[in-house]
């Protein structure tokens, strides 16, 4: 019997479905009733809130062959729905650009746009993760929009607009996805929990929703995890045990003892916390949210000497939290900024700038392919596995035991693995993701992985889990808008920067 895992199960059919998203659904729906669908779209935003989804039910309600004048659902039901939803759409082309970045695809395309729809009114090309096209792809795509076949709507869904041309973005309607809030999360897993037979607490899909950040994929995943682990209700300790979310008292005794300056209380807890199963990104995250949660009660009360403190120390953290979501055991890491932070000595905010980010940039590693992202280490943190790595080519063979460990995981779990540059390095291999979630989540099968891949290739003695920093290092004299401070408040911010200037306080 082969599972489908519930976010297949559950994938929404109606735009009625899709949860947030509010305007841009209605404005989709309004431009569907009324018969004015664009030749071009862009849709945008958090990776896991919907736009694939979204970009298929455009393309379903598009073609639908029962849909009554006026009306912007899709049937489900008829013919060219039907296909759709089996995934056998002749009018619905999907193309993945981080495939082989979709060159061959937007060739073909090229050549087969003006071919007539074979069932429905329209065909429909979806280009997921957009941005990962070749600026000869984007050409291409270009010459096409600029003269749309009638029959023609393109939908490019990427979770970075940054990258997709001026000149391609200016031919495309433009929506944005949101990040889903906790609390419609939660609903929507209570709601698929009760569906599935499955009890759970409220503190606990709480958590789930906590952890999945927005991303209402990743929220499910979680839930698909835990429905089998749990067995009866899915509880919160369940949830942070599997999930390796730190418990909260244990993490206010941690900022206690940060804040009284018992620098042995902070290691006993943090050790306390590790031997538990928390997750250090997590631990680190939760600190941060205490301190946090203290630093807006110093500002409330006009506490001016603890809001000095306070900032400074989140100050710390975050840089902190950068710097351990770069690493598989950031650890020692951890241990010496905590311990730092307890002794008080703080980088007192030389006011009014912020201080980057502490290490040098590491030299980058040969035959690295351009296209993927500098993995990045600081010195502190450097784990003590053998970094020189030879790149491999995929199909060159190296790759063998990859593939095979591969193909004995769960399809959630090959999920985690799906994004990533895999490299054969001297003693085993190195991994380097995209994404900190999948990055997180393929932590805790490590050992699993490494023994599927030193069964398959002897030579393998280590697998090197490393999460691809996001513009990092810039060169010591970038403009202001590339300080990694910047960078990382705007990749969390989700927000574009159009403006950086310095405050005199
Ligand atoms: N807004 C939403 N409402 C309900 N379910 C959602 C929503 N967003 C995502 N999901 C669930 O998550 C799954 C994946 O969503 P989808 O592929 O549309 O995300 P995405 O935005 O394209 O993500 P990515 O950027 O990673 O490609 C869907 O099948 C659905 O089950
Ligand atoms: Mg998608
Ligand atoms: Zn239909």
């Amino acid at each position: 019997m082969s599972y489908e895992t519930l976010y297949r199960k559950y994938r929404s059919r109606t735009f009625g479905e899709l949860i947030g998203q509010r305007a841009t659904m209605l404005a989709l729906q309004g431009a569907i009733a009324s018969g004015r669908v664009a030749h071009a779209y862009l849709f945008s935003g958090t990776r896991g809130t919907g736009k694939t989804t979204s970009a298929r039910l455009l393309a379903k309600a598009v073609n639908c062959l029962e849909r009554p004048p006026g009306a912007s659902e899709p049937c489900n039901a008829c013919a060219s729905c039907e296909a759709i939803n089996r995934g056998a759409a002749l009018d619905l082309i999907e193309i993945d650009a981080a495939s082989n970045r979709g060159i061959d695809e937007i060739r073909e395309l090229r050549e087969r746009v003006n071919l007539a729809p074979a069932m429905g009114r329209s065909k429909v090309y979806i280009i997921d993760e957009a941005h990962m096209l070749t600026t000869e792809a984007f050409n291409a795509l270009l010459k096409t929009l600029e003269e749309p076949p009638a029959h023609v709507v393109f939908i490019l869904c990427t979770t970075d607009p940054q990258k997709v041309p001026l000149t391609v973005l200016g031919r495309c309607q433009h929506f944005t996805f949101r990040r889903i809030g906790e609390e419609q999360i939660v609903r929507h897993l209570a709601a698929m929990a009760e569906a599935e037979g499955a009890a759970a607490d409220p503190e606990a899909l709480q958590l789930v929703a906590r952890v999945a950040q927005g991303s209402m994929r990743d929220a499910i995943g979680l839930l698909d995890q835990l429905i089998p682990a749990a067995g009866g209700t899915i509880t919160a300790p369940l949830v942070r045990d599997l999930l390796g979310v730190a418990d909260p008292v244990r993490l206010e005794a941690l900022v206690a003892a940060l804040n009284s300056g018992d620098a042995s209380a902070v290691l006993r807890i943090l050790e306390e916390l590790y031997e538990s199963g928390a997750e250090l990104r997590l631990i680190v995250r939760g600190v941060m949210e205490t301190v946090r949660g203290r630093l807006v009660a110093a500002l409330e009360a006009g506490d001016q000497p603890a809001r000095r403190r306070l900032s400074a120390v989140l100050r710390e953290l975050l840089v902190l939290d950068g710097e351990v979501r770069r690493h598989a055991e950031p650890r020692f890491l951890t241990e010496a900024t905590l311990v730092r932070i307890a002794a008080g000595d703080l980088v007192e905010a030389a006011e009014p700038g912020i201080q980057p980010p502490p290490g040098p940039a590491g030299p980058a590693a040969p035959g690295r392919p351009a296209a993927s992202p500098e993995p990045v280490s600081g010195p502190d943190a450097s784990p003590a596995q053998p970094r020189s790595v030879s790149a491999a080519t995929p199909g060159g063979g190296q790759l063998a035991a990859w593939e095979t460990a591969m193909a004995g995981l769960s399809p959630l779990e090959r999920g985690y693995f799906q994004r990533t540059t895999v490299e054969r390095g001297e003693t085993g291999y190195v991994v380097t993701f995209r994404y900190n979630f999948h990055h997180g989540r393929a932590i805790l099968i490590r050992d699993k992985v490494l023994a599927a891949l030193a069964a398959a290739d002897p030579g393998v003695t280590s697998l090197d889990l490393r999460l691809a920093a996001v513009d990092a290092r810039p060169a010591p004299a970038a403009s202001p808008e590339q300080h990694p401070v910047v960078l990382e408040a705007s990749r969390r911010l989700e927000a574009t920067i159009t403006r950086v200037e310095k405050v005199q306080r």
